[in-house]
């Protein structure tokens, strides 16, 4: 997949952050109002004005529905917090891939911004070919996948996975981590980082997010792009 994608959107000095865990008691990003409050006003220090709330989606335990109802709850008292601190909040989720999840009903609910776009975080365990035909099945459905933090991730499990027809995003405060920097560096020379995001939660948001404005000066040449990619994607909400 090429870093530029198709109609990039000019939206200077605006900052978007495509993956993040901000919303109350959903996951164990946030635990309380207490903490999304923290979340939100280190993210507009940093100067983000618009962020994807991209809480976990575990298909072993939840049921889309359950999950949007739990997250849906919330998200409007989180919405005008944001809006306080001059951020535009949009709903997400990050999705563990799971053999089965293609088979899910109502999948769409967990896009980003009710586009097509779906943010994948791939397990822990050794990827195989079951998870493979889970990808093709879900492209096959019509979703582009972002596939979270692909630093994370060895360089020969990454080569065998961008192989698909997928998007990759980067943690910003990964850039400027031991292992995960050579990691990212790799991704973004081979073309792989369509986009970035902040990953904040609680227990690492000022490292996050501090990593997020860094990032800005030294990914210098591509960190435009990326903001263009981010803000063409929640452009495409069919809402
Ligand atoms: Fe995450």
């Amino acid at each position: 997949m090429a870093t530029h994608m198709n109609t990039p959107q000019k939206q200077k000095r605006e900052i978007l952050d495509l993956h993040s865990h901000v919303l109350p008691g959903v996951d164990h990003g946030s635990l309380n109002i207490q903490d999304t409050k923290k979340l939100l006003s280190q993210a507009s220090k940093a100067g983000i004005t618009h962020i994807l709330a991209t809480s976990h989606f575990y298909p072993s335990k939840h049921s889309v529905g359950t999950f949007c109802k739990k997250r849906d709850a919330v998200f409007e008292e989180a919405q005008s917090m944001a809006k306080e601190e001059g951020i535009t909040l949009f709903k997400g989720a990050e999705i563990q891939l799971n053999p089965g999840l293609s088979t899910r009903r109502n999948l769409k609910a967990l896009t980003l911004n009710n586009t097509n776009f779906l943010l994948i975080e791939m397990p822990f365990f050794t990827w195989n070919n079951l998870l493979f035909n889970e990808i093709n099945l879900l492209l096959s459905k019509g979703y582009k996948l972002i596939i979270a933090h692909i630093e994370r991730y060895p360089k020969k499990q990454i080569d065998q996975l961008m192989k698909f027809d997928v998007y990759g995003q980067i943690n910003a405060y990964s850039l400027f981590t031991p292992i995960f920097s050579a990691r990212a560096k790799y991704s973004i020379k081979k073309g792989y980082v369509n986009f970035i995001g902040s990953d904040a939660h609680i227990y690492n948001y000022k490292i996050a997010y501090s990593g997020f404005e860094k990032a800005r000066k030294k990914l210098k040449r591509i960190y435009p792009q990326l903001m263009d990619n981010a803000f063409s994607l929640i452009s495409n909400s069919e809402e």
